[in-house]
């Protein structure tokens, strides 16, 4: 099978590609190394990867690609690429936002259609719900995105359905619960906390710490979304959350357990766009793709940190070397 990985560099999707590279899949890679975070951080993310012959990068932005060409034979392109987070979606920002979330979608899903792609699997999130009581989270629920980024991941999930409605593009979108685990995005929360105990310096919590998420290890995101890919209902959508839904406080508690030093907690006000709780219903998912989240938060934590420490040994080697 050929297919496409947009956003490929990123954490999830670098992920993504690694495992179909070993079902044998022959992957294209595309991304625009958006400097939403250190861009050595991506290089490293495709390191494996371009040593792999399956694989092949293409970079350059959705926005301005020759994207019909580029999906000719795609069996499946998996839309990964966006620019995330919640926080850092206000003010002028909103532009790129609006560029790489919407627009670019759009041209993946024109393209698709016009090159005959068999599949298209879209990245949505979790905020499209927004600041809700309705728990657990349904996909039957009305979505209120309570921040800029939520409503251009929602935008984009419309665009995925109508190309659906209208022309028949199978299109599938998963609504991804906050995603953890190795090459996790420095922005996030837990790898935030694990760089911090390695560093010992204190961490910033905004709010009470009271909110709660729903986390998901990266290996059960990338499960769901092939098998989305596989046997997701054309035009639908599917919750894909890992079943551990916790208060950040509690979280707190596992990292220092996990990692066996404690945290220095730095409180400040909750930020705009910050919604209270999220927590996935995966019924959906359940019946349809058969996806059921294997990797417990407390593994995963301990899969996370490894690899955090794992970096920074390495890093201290070359230090010592150079
Ligand atoms: N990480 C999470 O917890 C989470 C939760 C919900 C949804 N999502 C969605 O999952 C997807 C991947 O998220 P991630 O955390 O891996 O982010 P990431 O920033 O690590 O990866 C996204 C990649 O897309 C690339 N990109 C962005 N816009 C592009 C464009 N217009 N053209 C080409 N390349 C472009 C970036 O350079 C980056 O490498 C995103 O669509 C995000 O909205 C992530």
């Amino acid at each position: 099978m050929r297919c496409i990985v947009t956003g490929a560099a990123g954490f999830i999707a670098s992920a993504l590609c690694e495992r179909l590279l070993e079902q044998g899949a022959q992957v294209v890679g595309i991304d625009g190394f958006v400097p939403n975070y250190e861009v050595a951080l991506k290089r490293r993310n495709l390191a494996g990867l371009q040593a792999n012959q399956g694989f092949r990068l293409v970079e350059g932005m959705l926005e301005e690609l020759p994207l019909e060409k580029l999906f000719e034979n795609v069996a499946c392109v998996f839309h990964l690429a966006a620019l995330p987070g919640v926080r850092s979606s206000w003010g002028n920002s909103f532009e790129d936002y609006a560029a790489h979330n919407v627009y670019a979608s759009q041209r993946v899903f024109e393209a698709a259609l016009q090159a005959g792609v068999g599949r298209v699997v879209y990245a949505s999130s979790s905020s499209v719900y927004g600041d809700t009581d309705a728990l657990p989270m349904c996909e039957s629920a009305r979505e209120r995105p309570y921040s800029p980024y939520g409503v251009t991941k929602l935008a984009a999930e419309h665009l995925a359905r109508l190309y659906h409605r209208n022309y028949g593009l199978k299109t599938v979108s998963l609504r991804y619960f906050t995603v953890y685990g190795p090459r996790q995005r420095p922005d996030m929360a837990i790898q935030r906390f694990l760089q911090a105990a390695l560093a010992g310096t204190p961490i910033t919590l905004f709010g009470t710490g009271e909110q709660t998420r729903d986390f998901t290890f990266v290996q059960d995101t990338v499960a769901a979304t092939l098998r989305a890919a596989d046997r997701g209902e054309p035009g639908a959508v599917y919750n894909v959350g890992g079943g551990s839904t916790v208060t950040v406080n509690a979280l707190i508690g596992m990292i220092e357990r996990v990692t066996g030093r404690q945290l220095r907690v730095e409180r400040q006000g909750v930020q705009r766009g910050d919604v209270g709780h999220t927590c996935a219903d995966t019924s959906r998912a359940r019946t349809d793709l058969e996806f059921v989240p294997a990797i417990p938060l407390q593994e995963g934590l301990q899969r996370h940190w490894e690899w955090v420490e794992a970096l920074a040994d390495s890093s201290s080697k070359i230090a010592e070397v150079d």
